[in-house]
This record gives C-alpha cells, structure tokens and sequence, in this order.
C-alpha cells in the first residue's frame, strides 16, 4: 500500500501510482535519450523494487521514484566531469531528479526522501525501508549483469554481503542460487 503497509498498492492510490509511474519513466528516457542499457537498468530495478516493496511494506511511491530516477546523475556526471563515478552521480543526480519529482509529486517528504536515497544509493550512508529496498533492487540487477560467469559460493558470498531485506534475499537466491521461490 502507499501508506507503508505490505501488499500490492490498490484503488484510487493504484491509479495515481500509475500515472506517475509513467510519467517518471517519460522523464527518465527524455534524461537518458539513446542510452537503452541505462533505460533498461532503471526499470529492472524499479520491476525488482516493486516486487520487495510488496512483501517488506514502505512508501510505494517513494520507492517507485527512487527506483526509476536513483541512476539519474550519471547524465550530468559525464557532462560535467567526464565520469560516472558513484559519488558525483550521487551529488548530480539529486537536482535533476528534483526538478522532475516536483512537477509529479505533491507530497515535499516524500520527494526530499526520494533526494536523500539518489544521494547516498552508492555510499550506504542511509537508512531507511525505502533505502533498502532500492539497493537491494540495484544490487540483484548488477549481480546479473557484472558476475555472470561468478561461481555459486561466491555469488552466495556477494548475496549475502550486499542484500539486506529478506524479499531481496529470496528473490537473489532464486535467480542466482536456483533456490525455489517458496
Ligand atoms: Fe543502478
């Protein structure tokens, strides 16, 4: 539910979640262009992060945006210093993600808490349910695309190290462990 609670967002609250959902999706890939592997990226981590908000509760909106618009200053980034480093996409991306967030969402809370997790998604240096949810979502998409080749035990080490949230847990195993979803 939006208001936090486990379970899929219905009703009303459903019907605004996915206007905005969509809509943050349109800006995402007016800010990356042609760059269909960033696109890509952004909405397999909001596909996971939909799926761990639904079992650990949260604000549903929160996590939405997050997910979609958390790798938004690596444009910026590269612009500007010709790099894609963590930290400056963590200092680039929060103004453009600003911007976008305050043309969609009514609510200043949830969209400084949007700010707060693109600011700190690569350094940890944040807590909160939301926060989890969105590196747990990031982490199980980049253990796909950068250890495909990695043994079991290893990846059951990086699973294990990186992915906090006990739905994140389960779906990592599933993939990447073939333990059934149970
Ligand atoms: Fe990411």
């Amino acid at each position: 539910m939006m208001d936090g609670k486990p379970g899929p967002v219905v009703g009303l609250a459903g019907m605004i979640m996915d206007v905005v959902r969509d809509r943050l999706i349109d800006e995402m890939r007016a800010v990356f262009g042609p760059d269909q592997r960033r696109i890509a990226h952004a909405l397999a981590v909001l596909e996971y992060a939909e799926r761990i908000h639904a079992a650990e509760g949260g604000n549903a909106m929160v996590v939405m945006a997050a997910a979609i618009l958390h790798d938004i200053g690596i444009v910026e980034a590269e612009r500007k210093y010709g790099s894609a480093a963590g930290h400056l996409q963590e200092v680039e991306g929060p103004p453009v993600a600003g911007s976008i967030l305050g043309k969609h969402l009514k609510d200043p809370a949830a969209v400084q808490h949007v700010l707060d997790i693109i600011a700190h998604h690569h350094n940890g240096r944040y807590d909160s349910k939301e926060f989890h949810i969105l590196r747990d979502a990031d982490a199980i998409v980049n253990i796909g695309d950068e250890m495909g080749g990695c043994g079991r035990a290893k990846l059951a080490r990086v699973i294990d190290k990186s992915i906090v949230t006990a739905e994140g847990r389960r779906i990592a195993a599933h993939r990447y462990l073939n333990e059934p979803l149970q």
